[in-house]
């Protein structure tokens, strides 16, 4: 009789063990496959005018997004998303020739998201915004 108690106990602490050792386990992999709640980007951002200089692009993460900011050589704001409407490479500013490349098949974007050549089936994504007192508010 005083066997089967330990033999219950001891399976009780064996069942307990293995679930908690499974929860463990598996709480991780249940966050890399849950979908992305739009955490790790700023809904509304502000980047000092004075940041950006003529030619020049400023990545960031908007929205859960990457995004970017770039100050054309005539002196134009243009703000886009960085995210290839191909299969979804952020694509590269290359300043030389004024234009984003693709780094995964070669899609070309202008400096205001139209396609210049390659894959992708749409500009990139136009994202709003103002400036302001020497500040340019992104969203
Ligand atoms: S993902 Fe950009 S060209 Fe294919």
């Amino acid at each position: 009789m005083e066997n089967e108690g330990r033999r219950k106990f001891l399976g009780v602490c064996v069942a307990g063990c293995t679930v908690a050792a499974a929860a463990a386990a598996g709480y991780p992999v249940l966050r890399y496959l849950a979908p992305r709640s739009g955490q790790g980007g700023a809904a509304k951002l502000v980047i000092p005018a004075g940041e950006l200089k003529e030619g020049d692009a400023k990545f960031f993460e908007f929205a859960g997004s990457s995004a970017v900011l770039i100050k054309t050589s005539s002196g134009q704001l243009v703000a886009l998303s960085a995210v290839c409407t191909h299969l979804g490479c952020i694509v590269q500013w290359v300043k030389e020739k004024q234009q984003f490349l693709c780094p995964c098949h070669g899609g070309q974007f202008s400096t205001d998201g139209t396609v210049l050549g390659g894959p992708p089936p749409r500009p990139l994504a136009k994202i709003p915004f103002t400036v302001t007192e020497g500040n340019i508010t992104i969203g």
